[in-house]
């Protein structure tokens, strides 16, 4: 792949010095900042004013990814405010056209996420609405989980559309992404890895980000 991109995931960075954190993987494509609000997901996270002020505090365009309920709503501030993506989850709104359109009104790219048991089959029609999807490799809720191979079948059907020029998106990643499964995602056609352990976990993080990358591409 010509250059694959790497996300590292806030998720397990520590959030009382986030703009540390940030600079500490300087070079990254995009930064990604989960967003959970306890009832998509059983966790609960961050919200509007830490992206707010992240947003002041970094120049690596922030890659927002609403496990949230009712995106409708909430999705659009994020775009607003000034980040780079807002994805929000298929499994979450009736309307997943009227949710990217309102996005990318706002001035943002939209992205499409899915959960490991979700189909994407559904979805192919209207992907053309969305910039990117986000292809979910672990359960959405927390960092630090295994790595679900049989998710890259869809990553495999978009690409053979991204390919064919049926459809022009970015197809992203998120869980379990390490040195040991980029492989095996880049092979599926991946174009942006999410890892948020395997980068904030380690002792250099802009050297696991240059690792990742390098792997990616082999
Ligand atoms: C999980 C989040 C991920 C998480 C990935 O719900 O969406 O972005 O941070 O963490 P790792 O890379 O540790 O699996
Ligand atoms: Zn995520």
């Amino acid at each position: 792949m010509a250059h694959p991109m790497i996300a590292p995931s806030i998720l397990s960075a520590d959030f009382a010095r986030l703009a540390e954190e940030a600079a500490a993987v300087a070079g990254s494509d995009w930064l990604h900042v989960d967003v959970m609000d306890a009832h998509f997901v059983p966790n609960l996270t961050l919200g509007l004013p830490v992206v707010q002020s992240l947003l002041k505090a970094t120049d690596i365009p922030l890659d927002c990814h609403l496990m949230i309920d009712n995106p409708g709503r909430w999705a659009p501030p994020y775009a607003e405010a000034g980040a780079h993506n807002v994805t929000f989850h298929a499994e979450a709104t009736d309307d997943p056209i009227a949710v990217a359109r309102d996005i990318r009104a706002a001035g943002a790219k939209a992205g499409l996420s899915v959960k490991p048991g979700t189909p994407i089959e559904p979805y192919l029609e209207i992907l053309k609405e969305f910039d990117t999807l986000l292809v979910m490799s672990v359960e959405p809720g927390f960092g630090g989980q295994s790595f679900m191979a049989e998710v890259l079948s869809k990553a495999r059907a978009v690409r053979k559309l991204v390919d064919s020029g049926e459809l022009t998106l970015l197809v992203e990643i998120d869980g379990g992404i390490n040195t040991d499964t980029v492989e095996a995602a880049a092979e599926a056609g991946v174009d942006c890895f999410v890892a948020g352990s395997a980068v904030y976990g380690a002792s250099d993080p802009a050297e696991a980000v240059r690792a990742l990358r390098a792997q990616a591409a082999s």
